[in-house]
């Protein structure tokens, strides 16, 4: 499996720090945050991994030039997560999937890439999406699951039938979070390359993986709430508590 680390972001929330150094490379204990999540995705078996990095951010290709089965791609616009990913499309190859894990989340108490590609390998090499539970009132940040129908409430492993970006509490279909992990069928670049612009006028990974849910059905995706917490460390208060949830597991 090749794996993808999306860090091209412009890191507006963590600003000003973010000026000087990218958010993906500030410290959990002795190591940035994105060797981390390098880790993860070598836990979970990707041989190859492409950090896609934006001109100004060479910072992350300096720590990691002397690391085998490292590849750069570059995103010189920041035109939103969908368009980060297909700038590593060369670079993921021929793989028949390809694990996306985001450069700002990092992941406490498990490995969710490996329980995720154990889903996959599972359900005959199906996507699967990394889902959190998140408080009801919050469902309107996320991008949120609608499992297929029948699924039992509390299931951690599912089908997705849609998902549904930031929904009205009142309108969520489920309380299931998108987690900054997913493993896709590599089908997912082709509904990437004429992804349409969305939400916040960026192209979003979400509307592509409607399109190919929407093509292949819920039966190609999968759904799993993965054991680890994620910590996203793209604010202060998330790197913080971040920090605190590694010195606890340390
Ligand atoms: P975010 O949604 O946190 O966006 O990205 P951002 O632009 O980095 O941060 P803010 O909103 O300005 O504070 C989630 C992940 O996707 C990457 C980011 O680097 C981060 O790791 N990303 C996002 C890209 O690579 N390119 C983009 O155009 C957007």
């Amino acid at each position: 499996m090749k794996a993808i680390i999306p860090a091209a972001g412009l890191g507006t929330r963590f600003l000003p720090v973010t000026r000087a150094v990218p958010k993906e490379m500030l410290p959990i204990g002795a190591k940035p945050a994105l060797e981390l999540i390098v880790e993860e995705a070598r836990e979970a078996g990707a041989e190859e991994i492409a950090i896609v990095i934006s001109p100004g951010k060479e910072l992350i290709r300096e720590y990691f030039k002397d690391c085998p089965g490292i590849k750069f791609a570059y995103q010189s616009e920041q035109k939103g997560l969908g368009h980060a990913v297909l700038q590593a499309a060369e670079a993921a190859g021929d793989a028949d999937s390809v694990l996306i894990l985001l450069g700002d989340a990092v992941v406490t108490g498990g490995c969710a890439a490996r329980e995720m590609a154990q889903v996959s390998a599972a359900n005959g090499g199906a996507s699967v999406i990394g889902f959190e539970r998140v408080p009801r009132e919050k469902v309107s940040r996320y991008g949120i699951a609608k499992p297929a129908p029948g699924t039992p409430p509390g299931a951690k492993i599912f089908r997705v039938a849609d998902l549904v970006e930031k929904p009205r509490p009142e309108e969520a279909p489920s309380d299931l979070a998108v987690a900054g992990r997913y493993i896709l069928d590599s089908a997912i670049f082709g509904f990437l390359a004429n992804q349409k612009k969305g939400y916040g006028g960026e192209i979003q990974l979400t509307d592509a993986i409607r399109r190919m849910i929407s093509a292949q059905g819920a039966r190609a995706c999968m759904g799993c709430v993965y054991e680890g917490k994620r910590q996203d460390i793209g604010n202060p208060e998330g790197y913080f508590k971040a920090l605190e949830a590694f010195h606890g597991h340390s």
